[in-house]
């Protein structure tokens, strides 16, 4: 069987205002059972300007599907901010952790999309990852786990 791995990744929505609540309903009525049949656990953002995603579960599952994700259209600049192996879940499930147009939330997109891949260990992936978890937290209290309270720890050094 393969390890567990989780990735992070924030890119730029193509979505028009108008149509992106719809588009992300869908995105998530096609994601649940598809994650589900692929044992993906992790959340999704959306802030009207920038989408981050947090996947984890076995590594060649989530390969395929960041392989589908990458090659959609309606989301450009994909920038993946932590890709490693896990040893424990920080999430029992999937689903939208945040949507709505939040300068806040995009702030710390924003953030971790400029770090980029050289700064993955960085602070800006950090909070972002912890910011995720807050919100999945408050959202689904059930759902996230041991592994999203050491992911959560604070940075040190
Ligand atoms: C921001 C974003 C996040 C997505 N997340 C998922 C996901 O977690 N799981 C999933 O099955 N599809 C997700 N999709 C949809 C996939 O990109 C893709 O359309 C779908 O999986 C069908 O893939 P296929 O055409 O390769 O079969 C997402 C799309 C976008 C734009």
């Amino acid at each position: 069987m393969s390890h567990l791995k989780k990735l992070v990744y924030v890119s730029q929505s193509r979505l028009a205002a108008a149509e992106a609540e719809r588009a992300v309903a869908d995105i998530v009525a096609l994601a649940t059972p598809r994650n589900d049949r692929l044992e993906i656990g992790g959340a999704l953002m959306f802030t009207g300007h920038r989408f981050a995603q947090w996947l984890e579960g076995p590594a060649a599952n989530v390969d395929l599907l960041m392989r589908s994700i990458a090659a959609d259209v309606r989301h450009r600049d994909i920038q993946i901010v932590v890709d490693c192996a896990v040893e424990l879940r920080s999430f029992s499930g999937w689903g939208l952790a945040f949507g709505g147009r939040s300068l806040v939330v995009d702030r710390h997109l924003k953030a971790a999309l400029n770090s980029g891949w050289a700064f993955a260990d960085g602070d800006a992936a950090r909070r972002l990852e912890r910011l995720m978890i807050e919100l999945a937290h408050a959202q689904w209290p059930g759902r996230t786990g041991v592994g999203a309270a050491l992911a959560a720890a604070p940075v040190t050094g």
